[in-house]
């Protein structure tokens, strides 16, 4: 377990994936019954942009820096910078709230998190990060067997959040066979699974298989800033929903043209297919 969320933290990828979460969060709360989120690869928490990691690797320069003052910004950016600002209060963006903070600052009080992180010293520090709460649970174990062992959640309704770090090489075809038990358990659940962009035939076979263990209705979102490769930098990625959110493909497209050209850094680009 070499990777560490600190080098990439508010880069483009987060954007993508945190505005989506935080859709997918805002749609849940429109009914009042209330919702379990299960973050499967939470990370720490809180990442300092100019703590060392991301000194090394500033690629928040090229993510929410580039969002963080933009007046003009589709509504779904828009929503994302204030949940960024709320831990930003002075004005400058330093500190970046990752998943399992971007949920806890939107639960109400008998929603629930469920965040699992398998590092052990990134998992001390997503304990210390979140609050000590009854309805917030930070789990030392691993996600994808959280997938069958805390779904179905007692509150039957709620999103599912799978954001594995991609050092495995079979790990998009792992992500993807986990639909299998997942949705057996918790079949009607919101389910956010963020991809790298990389190769489209590889992407394109973990959708394939996803179908295959069951998943039906799929949206999926693609952004990428520069030409996809292989090897390398990444320049773009993925997230693929099942039981999407009502309006949320109405709101990708408008906002990803925008989003796409603001956070260019070459051939950029976005698509939006179910
Ligand atoms: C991409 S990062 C998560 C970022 C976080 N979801 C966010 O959006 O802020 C992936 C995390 O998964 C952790 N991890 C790796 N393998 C794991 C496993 N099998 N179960 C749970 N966590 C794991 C890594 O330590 C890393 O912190």
């Amino acid at each position: 377990m070499n990777y560490r969320h600190a080098f990439h933290a508010g880069n483009h990828a987060d954007v993508l994936k945190h505005a989506v979460l935080l859709f997918c969060l805002d749609a849940l709360k429109r009914k009042s019954a209330p919702f379990a989120v299960l973050d499967t690869h939470a990370g720490r928490g809180f990442y300092d942009l100019l703590g060392d990691e991301a000194l090394r690797s500033p690629e928040w320069q090229g993510g929410v820096a580039r969002v963080w003052d933009w007046p003009e910004a589709p509504a779904l950016i828009q929503r994302y910078v204030e949940a960024v600002q709320r831990f930003n209060e002075d004005g400058a963006l330093r500190t970046y709230p990752g998943s399992p903070v971007l949920v806890t600052q939107a639960l109400r009080p008998d929603d629930v998190l469920m965040a699992c992180e398998l590092h052990a010293e990134d998992h001390d520090k997503l304990r210390r990060a979140l609050p000590r709460v009854g309805n917030v649970q930070v789990h030392h174990r691993d996600g994808w067997q959280a997938l069958t062992a805390l779904l179905p959640s007692p509150q039957k309704r709620g999103l599912v959040l799978i954001d594995p770090p991609y050092e495995a090489p079979d790990e998009l075809e792992t992500a993807a066979r986990a639909f299998g038990a997942a949705l057996k358990r918790f079949g009607h659940g919101m389910y956010l699974w963020w991809r790298p962009l990389k190769s489209e035939s590889a992407l394109a076979a973990a959708d394939a298989e996803a179908r295959a263990q069951g998943a039906r209705q799929l949206l999926r979102a693609d952004l990428w800033v520069d030409t996809v490769r292989l090897e390398g930098r990444l320049n773009g990625s993925s997230v693929l929903l099942i039981n999407p959110p009502f309006g949320l493909r109405q709101t990708l497209e408008a906002a990803l043209p925008a989003l796409a050209a603001r956070l260019s850094q070459g051939a950029h680009g976005w698509r939006v297919q179910e």
